[in-house]
C-alpha cells in the first residue's frame, strides 16, 4: 500500500506512472469538495481553496504541493500551525507566462481583437491609412510592478522591442539594472511614467487594489495596463470606467479578481483582451508543474526537504 496521496483529477494526463510511484492515488475533481481522511499529501489546482477547515479534516497531512506559482488559495497561517509544508511551483512556467504577457502587450498595442473582429464581421473595407492605428514600442516605457523571475523575464524580452524599463519593487535588483538597464522608481512614479504597465507581484493583502482609480488616474492617457499576476490587484470597476472614459489605451487580463466570473462592466468594456487564466499553458510548462508538485511531494514522503518550499 502507497502513500495515500489527493490530487487533482485535472493532472491525470500530466502525470506518468514513474512520478506517482509509491502512492495511492485518490483523484478528485476541481468542483468535488476537499474529503476529510487520512490523507498525506495534497496536490490541488490553484482554484481549490485550503484554508483552515480542510487542514483540520485531514489531520495526518504533511504538504500542500500547489500546482502554481501563486499561493494564494491556501492559508498559510493555518498550514503553519499544523506543520503542514506547502510548496509551489516557481521557474518551471516563468518563460510560459512571459511569453503570454507579451502576447497581451502586443495585442493591446496593436489592437489585434479589434482587428479580428473587424475582418471576421465581413465590413472590412480596405487597407485606411488611420484605420486602426496602434502604439509603437520603440522607445516607449513598459513599466514592471514587481520583477520577480516573471517580472525579469518580461522586461528581458522588451528590449528586443527597443523598450525601456522602469520597475517598482520592495528591494532592489542591481543585476536585472545592469542587465536591461532597468530603472526602480517609486510605485506612484511607475504608474506616472509607464506606457505600458505589467504586474507581476503576487496577491499579498497591502497589494490588494492596487490598481484603483487613484492610480490608474496617475496614468499615461491611451496607457496599457496588462495583468497576467493575480485579478485582486486590480480594481475591475475602476479599471472598466477608466476604459469607457477613454483615459486607458487597453488592458490585457489573464486573471480576474473573482474566477471564473467576470464583472459584466469589465466584460463590456472597450479595448480590451480578455484571456481565461492561461499564462502557463503550455504542455510543456503544465506537466513541468505537475511534475515538480509530485517531485515536492514525493520528497517529503521520503522524508527529505521539499524542492520549492514556500516557507522553510
Ligand atoms: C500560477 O502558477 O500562479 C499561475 O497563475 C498558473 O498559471
Amino acid at each position: 500500500m502507497g502513500h495515500p496521496v489527493l490530487i487533482a483529477a485535472e493532472l491525470r494526463n500530466l502525470l506518468d506512472a514513474t512520478q506517482l510511484e509509491g502512492l495511492d492515488v485518490t483523484w478528485i475533481a476541481a468542483d468535488e469538495a476537499t474529503p476529510g481522511g487520512d490523507w498525506i499529501g495534497l496536490v490541488p489546482l490553484l482554484s481549490r481553496w485550503v484554508g483552515g477547515t480542510e487542514l483540520k479534516n485531514l489531520p495526518q497531512l504533511k504538504i500542500v504541493a500547489n500546482v502554481a506559482v501563486g499561493y494564494n488559495n491556501i492559508d498559510l497561517v493555518a498550514a503553519e500551525l499544523r506543520r503542514v509544508m506547502v510548496t509551489n511551483t516557481p521557474d518551471v512556467l516563468t518563460d510560459a507566462t512571459a511569453d503570454l504577457t507579451w502576447a497581451l502587450i502586443l495585442a493591446c498595442a496593436r489592437r489585434l481583437v479589434a482587428g479580428v473582429e473587424l475582418v471576421k464581421s465581413g465590413h472590412w473595407t480596405g487597407w485606411h491609412p488611420e484605420q486602426l492605428l496602434g502604439l509603437e514600442l520603440k522607445g516607449r516605457i513598459l513599466g514592471l510592478l514587481g520583477a520577480g523571475r516573471i517580472g525579469q523575464a518580461v522586461g528581458r524580452r522588451a528590449l528586443a522591442f527597443g523598450m525601456k524599463l522602469r520597475y517598482a519593487t520592495r528591494t532592489p535588483k542591481p543585476e536585472f539594472e545592469v542587465e536591461t538597464g532597468a530603472l526602480r522608481v517609486e510605485l506612484g512614479g511607475l504608474f506616472r511614467e509607464a506606457d505600458v504597465l505589467s504586474l507581476h507581484v503576487p496577491a499579498v493583502p497591502e497589494l490588494r487594489g492596487v490598481v484603483n482609480a487613484e492610480n490608474l488616474g496617475r496614468m499615461k492617457p491611451g496607457a496599457i495596463l496588462v495583468n497576467t499576476s493575480r485579478g485582486d490587484l486590480v480594481r475591475e470597476d475602476a479599471l472598466a470606467a477608466a476604459l469607457e472614459s477613454g483615459q486607458l489605451g487597453a488592458a490585457g487580463l489573464d486573471v480576474y479578481a473573482d474566477e471564473p466570473s467576470i464583472q459584466p462592466r469589465l466584460l463590456a468594456a472597450p479595448r480590451t483582451v480578455l484571456v481565461p487564466h492561461i499564462g502557463s499553458a503550455t504542455r510543456d510548462t503544465r506537466r513541468a508543474m505537475a511534475g515538480l508538485a509530485l517531485a515536492n511531494v514525493q520528497a517529503v514522503l521520503a522524508g527529505k526537504a521539499p524542492l520549492t518550499p514556500v516557507y522553510r
